[in-house]
């Protein structure tokens, strides 16, 4: 399996088919586990392919030379109706959990209470599947069985051949018995996940609501072709008996040798301080990797310590799960009400009872507009499961028992005004362009972060200084005194002359900010900096027709038409007010070849504030290259939520990988 020499197409032409056979056997098992186990294929997939034919083609014609361990047999004709049942050798365990630093340190405590201080840990990572017994004889697997209860699970032989980084045979390392066992974990790789909801997405099915239940619900499928499609993979861990090792190390190390996919985020350590180390690396690390994990799990290293240790009920005492707070909770959906944003765009947001998930209390669920909330079939008093995965926005991964019917208000919730649906969005406006609500909106936006960038200008002082009646447009805003913020809660002298001076510091803004600023609808960070590049001051840009717009790469005809409008309209007096009160936006250049010159991005996933056609057409202005797949030439990988084969490559090719805001940044540099 772990031959060295590389094994080619070509050595197994003209031999005697019963050796053509065992030789294309042979490679690809070695290029099966080189892909599947190491991650690091040799060849590419065609002539992996080709070789698979080469086989399956020599099988059809002399079928007396197919061996039960062929790669070809991995699928096997056989559907079963019902798992027979399968007694484990030994007891298939679980492992006592702690949830916090406290818990690790008693741990510790009792661990050297027990066996002295003589100890190291080996600490792996806990990895969110399902676990599994594969079992051996004369190097080749006879049955693979799930856990069950633990004492008695079911035989999913057929469907746990077809994983391919699943040895079907092995060359079991001196001092083995004829019959061992190797347990770990099956799991459903995040990208693989991902791809099989595009699918029954794109057939209009519901969505598989997390990996590890879809892993779960793969591995006892009773067509084993239906596994075999589901590309999920393996980490093992055990091997009983451990025959010549000393430590659970030894068994990692032996376990790799043998052909069997091991984790190798695996650490041998000395201390409990390196262990909590682990767990808060991992913590903030686990997005980085393929799968999800569920916590790291720490087991005494030594054999002969695990056995004087002993076990509890159902548990080793030698090991424990370091938990990470679950990402997923369920919760009840409590009021369904709508925010007005500064266009007038109506915005469900779910109020649910509070729920802790993923270490963060969610209160408040974001759903994009009506369709959405229907075709989950949210409503008031539903039962809902609640997903966040590290720093991703809290959503809506199912619904108990889901029912369509919600209605937007036909009445802006804010002004009462009228709320209308504009075909062909799907979003509901309000129309009064006096909402308080837009009001407040607008205001915000342009002092945010990415647009004016007014440090200390938050939502309490915007809405009183709109209330009093002192600001109705962002233009208000460079008027305001300081005997009027004196005047606001939350503020003294000296927070109310901060606050003006940062207003002020902002009248010089990038033209990039300023347009973004200005919250023309469609008009994201990505494409106000297109803009400006392409324009280079604000008159032009206010003076352009939609043709001239639509002429630039990146703005469609429909971008084209609304920034036009924005300037005819409305939008050109408000800039206009704002140039007279000072305010001078400064044109944003490419120089020469432009800043990106020799740069390739390739952008992945779906982005916030901009469209991926924009941001692209925003790297060729400034010089780069936007390219469609990810390579070794590539200099930057964007990528949003949703990123999946392109992100792993990266990760793999260990490229730079920017999120939208430090993509932005780096523009802005
Ligand atoms: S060791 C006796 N190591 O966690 C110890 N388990 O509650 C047996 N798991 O059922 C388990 N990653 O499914 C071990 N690196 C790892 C693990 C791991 C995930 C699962 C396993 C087990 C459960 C324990």
């Amino acid at each position: 399996m772990s031959k060295k020499k590389k094994l080619t197409h070509k050595t197994a032409k003209a031999a005697e088919p019963a050796a053509q056979a065992e030789e294309l056997r042979e490679q690809i098992r070695h290029h099966e586990h080189a892909y599947y186990v190491l991650d690091l294929p040799e060849i590419s997939d065609a002539e992996f392919d080709a070789l698979f034919l080469d086989l399956r083609r020599l099988e059809d014609d002399h079928p007396e030379l197919v061996t039960a361990d062929s790669p070809t047999q991995r699928v096997g004709g056989e559907v079963s109706e019902q798992f027979a049942k399968v007694r484990h050798r030994s007891p298939m365990l679980s492992l006592q959990n702690a949830f916090d630093e406290d818990e690790i340190r008693a741990f510790d405590r009792r661990v050297r209470g027990a066996i002295g201080s003589d100890v190291h840990y080996c600490a792996e990572l806990k990895i969110d599947g399902l676990a599994i017994s594969l079992t051996y004889e004369h190097g080749r697997l006879v049955r693979a069985a799930t856990r069950g209860d633990g004492t008695v699970g079911e035989d999913v032989t057929a469907n746990l051949r077809t994983i391919r980084s699943v040895p079907l045979t092995v060359d079991p390392i001196p001092g083995l018995p004829p019959v061992f066992e190797v347990r770990g974990e099956v799991y459903f790789p995040i990208a693989a996940f991902e791809r099989l909801n595009a699918e029954v997405e794109a057939q209009g099915k519901p969505r598989y609501v997390n990996p590890r239940n879809t892993a779960a619900g793969s591995v006892r499928q009773i067509d084993p072709n239906v596994t075999a499609s589901r590309d999920l993979q393996t980490f093992m861990y055990t091997l009983d008996p451990g025959g010549p090792c000393r430590s659970q190390w030894d068994v990692l190390t032996s376990l790799q040798k043998m052909g069997f996919r091991v984790n190798k985020h695996r650490r041998r350590l000395a201390s409990i301080e390196e262990v909590v180390e682990y767990h808060a690396e991992w913590q903030r690390r686990r997005h980085e990797l393929e799968h999800e994990i569920d916590g790291v799990v720490i087991k005494v290293d030594r054999f002969d310590q695990q056995l004087e240790l002993g076990f509890v009920a159902r548990s080793p005492r030698w090991a424990i799960a370091f938990k990470y707070a679950p990402e997923e909770a369920e919760t009840d959906v409590e009021e369904i009400a709508c925010y007005v944003g500064r266009t007038g765009v109506l915005t469900p947001v779910a109020h649910v009872k509070p729920v802790v998930v993923g270490g963060v209390t969610v209160r408040n669920i974001t759903m994009h507009n009506e369709a959405q909330v229907n075709e989950k079939g949210v409503y008031v008093g539903a039962r809902v499961v609640i997903h966040r995965a590290g720093d991703v926005i809290p959503e809506i991964v199912s619904v108990k028992e889901p029912k369509q019917g919600w209605r937007m208000p036909r009445k802006c919730p804010v002004c009462g005004g009228k709320v209308v649906r504009e075909e062909p969005y799907i979003a509901h406006r309000c129309i009064n362009p006096f909402c308080g609500a837009q009001r407040l909106e607008r205001v915000r936006h342009f002092a945010s972060r990415g647009a004016m960038n007014i440090d200390g200008l938050g939502y309490a002082t915007i809405s009183q200084v709109i209330d009093r009646k002192w600001v109705a447009d962002p233009s208000d805003l460079y008027r305001l005194t300081k005997e009027q913020v004196v005047e606001l809660e939350g503020f003294a002298a000296k927070s109310a002359e901060k606050l003006i001076a940062k207003i002020a510091d902002s009248k010089r803004p990038s033209l990039g900010r300023f347009l973004y600023a200005l919250g023309i609808p469609q008009v994201g960070e990505a494409t106000a900096d297109l803009l400006a590049v392409e324009f280079g001051s604000i008159e032009k840009l206010g003076s352009a027709t939609a043709e001239q717009l639509n002429a630039v790469e990146g703005i469609g005809p429909s971008m084209a038409g609304e920034v036009q409008q924005y300037f005819e309209g409305q939008g050109g007096e408000l800039v206009g007010r704002l140039l007279a009160a000072g305010v001078q936006p400064e044109a944003m250049e490419a120089h020469g070849g432009g800043p990106l010159t020799g740069k390739t991005f390739v952008f992945t996933g779906t982005m916030d504030g901009m469209g991926r056609p924009e941001a692209e057409a925003l790297v060729r202005r400034l010089g780069g290259k936007a390219a469609s797949s990810v390579s070794s030439k590539t200099d930057y990988v964007v990528a949003g939520p949703g990123a999946g084969s392109k992100l792993e490559k990266a990760n793999k090719l260990k490229l730079t990988i920017l999120h939208e805001q430090q993509f932005l940044e780096l523009i802005r540099e």
